[in-house]
């Protein structure tokens, strides 16, 4: 498995979210990239010794953390590339738009829903996902980096909802106040062109 690179993002200034919390953030991002490559790392050395019944069970440990971690770097690249160019509104002709219309109904009525998905208890993130089997949007509550997240479906649209994210700006009772910013910070083109590229 080759190891994975630490991309880089220009984030601008934005409504609520400091550039520290963006200092921050970025550098758990980067431990995402880090400890995933460790992982890689830890089970090259484990399975030259997987005869070691210890050694077996901190492999098959080690592994189960994959996920976790994997699922860390590639959430926080959806998350970071949509803050990145300033904040875009999704135009009205967008095909985007449109399937998001012809599935809830309204776009007001799917950022309506999908606001109230954010507010999930617990840490983890909002997602929203095209379903290239059934041609249609998903969206769904992942805790974590990845319990929950759906299996071979892309990823289009990512909040993150740990506390990291907004804390330090908003208080812990401010998480609505959050979600109402990352809307307003949100380049939709980028969005756009996540779903464009899978058509
Ligand atoms: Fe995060």
């Amino acid at each position: 498995m080759t190891s994975f690179t630490e991309k880089k993002f220009l984030i601008p200034s934005l409504t609520g979210i400091s550039a520290k919390t963006i200092e921050e953030h970025l550098k758990l991002y980067a431990g995402y990239v880090k400890h995933a490559n460790l992982i890689i790392e830890a089970v090259a050395q484990l399975k030259k010794q997987s005869d070691v019944p210890a050694h077996a069970y901190a492999l098959a440990e080690v592994q189960r953390r994959f996920g976790f971690e994997y699922n860390g770097i590639r959430n926080h690249e959806v998350y970071f590339a949509s803050l990145e160019g300033g904040a875009k509104e999704l135009p009205t002709s967008s095909t985007l738009r449109e399937t998001i219309t012809t599935t809830w109904g309204s776009f007001d009525a799917w950022l309506t829903e999908f606001k109230a998905l954010a507010m999930t208890r617990g840490i983890g993130w909002a997602m929203l996902y095209y379903d290239r089997k059934e041609n249609q949007l998903l969206h769904a509550w992942i805790d974590e980096q990845h319990l929950g997240q759906l299996q071979d479906c892309s990823l289009i649209l990512a909040l993150d909802m740990w506390e990291h994210s907004f804390v330090a700006d908003y208080q812990p009772s401010g998480k609505k106040k959050y979600v109402e910013d990352f809307f307003s910070n949100l380049n939709w083109e980028v969005i756009e062109k996540n779903f464009s590229d899978l058509k």
